[in-house]
C-alpha cells in the first residue's frame, strides 16, 4: 500500500460553521494561503451554495492559492454541484465534495426514503459532478453509524460511477478507535475496486476519540485524512491536524509520509486562533500554552540534565522556540539556576539557596515568575544583564 498521507484541510468549511468563528474573504485567503505554506494537499473552501458569502471565499482562494487542490462542499443535489463548480472555476486543482446520509437514522429521518433510493442519489451526484471535474469525492455521511455491509454496496457504487476519494465520516463522534478502523478495513476487503479510489477519514471529536479514530482509519489503509487546525469544527470539533503530523513524524515504525512543514504548525494555530476569535485550550497538544511547559522541579531537573527525560517532541519541531521550563511554587533550584544563567546572572552556592527562598516565598503568592521578578530577587538589573 502507498504510504503518502493526504492532508485535507476543512478549518474553513468544518471549522468554519462554528458559531463566532466565521472569517470574511480576506481572513480566509490569509488563512489559506498559510495552510499551503503549511503544505497540506487539499484545502476545503467552504459550502458556497450556503452562502454568496462563501460562494465568494471559494472564488477568491481559488485565486489566491497555486499548489493545493480546492475542495467544495455540496449536498447530493444537481443545484448545489453546478453552484460549486462555478465557484471553483479558478482554481489550479479542484475537487467537489458531494454526498448523502447512509446510516439509517439519516435515511429515515433526514430523508424520508431507503437504502435503494439513497444509493441511486449518491451514485447519480457523483456521475453528474464527475461531468464537470475529474476529482470527485462522496462522503458517505455518518458512516460511523451505518452497518459495514451496507456501507461497501454504497462506497462500491460510487467507485464505480467515477469517486475518486471516499469519506467515512464518523459524523457524531461515536465510534471506537477498534471499531473505525475495522470499518476501514472491512471497506478495504469487501469493496470491488476499492485500489480505484483513496478512503478518507473524518472524525468528529464528541467523546474526545477523533485524533485515535483516525490514526486507527490510517493504520487500517485510509490515506486521506479530514483535519482542521485546533481541531475546531461542529460540537466538539474535527480531528486536529497538529496531532496527526505529529503522530505522523514522532513514530517512524507507521512508516508514512505527509508533505507537512511542522515547523508551521504553531504559527498557523496562533493565527486561526486569532482570526477565529478562538482561544486554544492550555494544555491542547502540541498547541497548547502548556504543551512543552514542565513546571514540577522533578520535571525540570530531568529536562535540563536531558530534554528526552520528559520531552517526545523538540518544540522546535513545531515552531515554538520559547524556554519550556516555567518557574512556579514547584520549581527546584535547577531550574532557577538555569534561568539565572540564561539571564546573565552567575550565583554561587550559598547565595543561589538564599534567592530559591525568597523566589519560593514570592512563587506561593504570585502565579506567574517572571524574569524581572527573578532578578530583582537575585539583585541583579535587567539594564545590565541582557539576554
Ligand atoms: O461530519 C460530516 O459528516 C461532514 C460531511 C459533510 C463531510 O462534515
Ligand atoms: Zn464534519
Amino acid at each position: 500500500m502507498d504510504n503518502r498521507l493526504f492532508i485535507f484541510d476543512t478549518t474553513l468549511r468544518d471549522g468554519e460553521q462554528v458559531p463566532g468563528c466565521q472569517l470574511n474573504t480576506v481572513e480566509k485567503i490569509q488563512v489559506a494561503k498559510a495552510l499551503e505554506l503549511l503544505g497540506v494537499d487539499v484545502i476545503e473552501a467552504g459550502f458556497p451554495i450556503s452562502s454568496p458569502g462563501d460562494f465568494n471565499s471559494v472564488i477568491e482562494i481559488s485565486k489566491a492559492v497555486t499548489w493545493p487542490t480546492i475542495c467544495a462542499l455540496t449536498r447530493a443535489v444537481q443545484k448545489d454541484i453546478d453552484v460549486a463548480v462555478d465557484a471553483l472555476r479558478f482554481a489550479k486543482h479542484k475537487r467537489i465534495h458531494t454526498g448523502i446520509g447512509t446510516s439509517d437514522s439519516h435515511i429515515k429521518y433526514k430523508f424520508n426514503s431507503n437504502r435503494e433510493e439513497i444509493i441511486e442519489r449518491a451514485v447519480a451526484a457523483v456521475k453528474y459532478a464527475r461531468r464537470f471535474v475529474d476529482d470527485v469525492e462522496f462522503y458517505a455521511e455518518d458512516a460511523g453509524r451505518t452497518d459495514n455491509e451496507y456501507l461497501a454496496r454504497v462506497v462500491e457504487a460510487v467507485i464505480k460511477a467515477g469517486a475518486t476519494v471516499v469519506n467515512i465520516p464518523d459524523t457524531t463522534g461515536y465510534c471506537l478507535p477498534s471499531e473505525y478502523g475495522a470499518k476501514i478495513k472491512y471497506l478495504i476487503d469487501h469493496v470491488d475496486g476499492v485500489e480505484n479510489a483513496i478512503l478518507s477519514t473524518h472524525c468528529h471529536n464528541d467523546l474526545g476519540m477523533a485524533t485515535a479514530n483516525t490514526i486507527a482509519g490510517v493504520l487500517n489503509g485510509a490515506r486521506q485524512v479530514e483535519v482542521t487546525i485546533n481541531g475546531i469544527g461542529e460540537r466538539a470539533g474535527n480531528t486536529a491536524l497538529e496531532e496527526i503530523a505529529m503522530i505522523i513524524k514522532s513514530h517512524h515504525e507507521i512508516d508514512i509520509q505527509t508533505n507537512i512543514n511542522t515547523q508551521k504548525i504553531y504559527p498557523t494555530s496562533r493565527m486561526v486562533s486569532s482570526l477565529m476569535n478562538m482561544p486554544v485550550q492550555p494544555n491542547k497538544a502540541i498547541v497548547g500554552r502548556n504543551a512543552f511547559a514542565h513546571s514540577s522541579g522533578i520535571h525540570q531537573d530531568g529536562v535540563l540534565k536531558n530534554v528526552q527525560t520528559y520531552e517526545i517532541i523538540d518544540p522546535h519541531d513545531v515552531g515554538i522556540d520559547d524556554n519550556s521550563i516555567v518557574l512556579t511554587a514547584r520549581s527546584g533550584r535547577a531550574a532557577l539556576k538555569n534561568r539565572l544563567t540564561i539571564l546573565g546572572v552567575e550565583l554561587d552556592q550559598e547565595k543561589l539557596d538564599k534567592v530559591y527562598e525568597e523566589f519560593l516565598k514570592l512563587a506561593d503568592k504570585k502565579k506567574d515568575i517572571n524574569d524581572d521578578d527573578i532578578l530583582v530577587l537575585a539583585g541583579a538589573d535587567r539594564s545590565e544583564n541582557h539576554r
